[in-house]
């Protein structure tokens, strides 16, 4: 019974065509209904686009640039997921490292569906069906919407090339006025290698039953171009097709490489 609970759990259902984990499915009311205050700040992210680095980075600003404040709990609970509605991110990544990382990552996640083999994957992801729905739906509506409402539209591979004038972004998006040597700080202890290590951002609390990091480390590279290493020249040319032609028409353009 435990293991078709869990194979119950393992499923994704949709909600309008996105496949979505069931305990999301079965909250969808509450989670539709939310409304935000005037001064909420929502982190709008496709899934392995760096969200825990953005919620890092937006902690460290709030918090004035003390570490200490930042390690007061796991990065899960001082951000949670609004999806999860135990009581909640745009930032966007280029698909190809994003379609790496969300491989290793289902690899290693035991409540997601086994993302089989590489070959497998690269099928599934291009056509949607991975929880939270398509990477090219996710990306063209939020930055078709961008501009109509208060949001800051942010990409990985910019944060990466220089994260000072990203988080100075984020800075004065949330209304704050950090100085140079808080800034610096800020940049430092959102490095990957640090963050890497930290155990509020590492997941190193989550037990191995979910995540288990001998498969993959959650933490696992951060870099842009990873890609490289996992896609062949066919599957190259084939996705630069695909990509074509489902982002015929948008104005966003993404960097696959620094
Ligand atoms: P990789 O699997 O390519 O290493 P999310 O938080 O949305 O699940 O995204 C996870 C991805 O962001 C992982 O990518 C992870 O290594 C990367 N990441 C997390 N913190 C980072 C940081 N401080 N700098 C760069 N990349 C980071």
């Amino acid at each position: 019974a435990l293991a078709a609970a869990l194979e119950g759990q393992l499923q994704l259902r949709e909600v309008s065509g996105i496949p979505l984990q069931a305990s999301t499915v079965d909250n969808w009311s509450q989670i539709q209904n939310f409304e935000a205050k005037p001064d909420d700040l929502l982190i709008c992210t496709y899934p392995k686009s760096g969200t825990t680095w953005i919620q890092e980075i937006v902690d460290m600003i709030e918090q004035n640039g003390d570490v200490e404040k930042c390690q007061r709990a796991i990065i899960q609970h001082r951000h949670p997921f609004i999806e999860w509605a135990r009581p909640p991110q745009p930032s966007a990544r280029n698909a190809k490292d994003c379609m790496v990382s969300y491989y290793h990552f289902q690899r290693m996640n035991q409540i997601l569906p086994d993302p089989g083999t590489w070959e497998e994957y690269f099928e599934t992801f291009i056509s949607g069906k991975v929880g939270w729905g398509s990477w090219f739906d996710h990306v063209k509506e939020w930055w078709e919407i961008k501009d109509r409402y208060q949001i800051l539209f942010l990409f990985y591979e910019d944060i990466k090339r220089d994260p000072k004038y990203e988080i100075q972004k984020v800075m004065k998006f949330m209304g704050k006025n950090l100085d140079e040597t808080v800034l610096d700080k800020i940049v430092q202890e959102t490095s990957f290698e640090k963050m890497k290590e930290n155990p509020m951002t590492n997941r190193s609390t989550v037990p191995k039953s979910i995540l288990d990091q001998s498969i993959s480390p959650f933490m696992r590279k951060g870099t842009v171009g990873d890609w490289k290493d996992h896609f062949t020249v066919a599957q190259n040319e084939r996705f630069d097709e695909i990509y074509r032609q489902k982002m015929k028409g948008t104005s966003i353009k993404f960097l696959t490489e620094l």
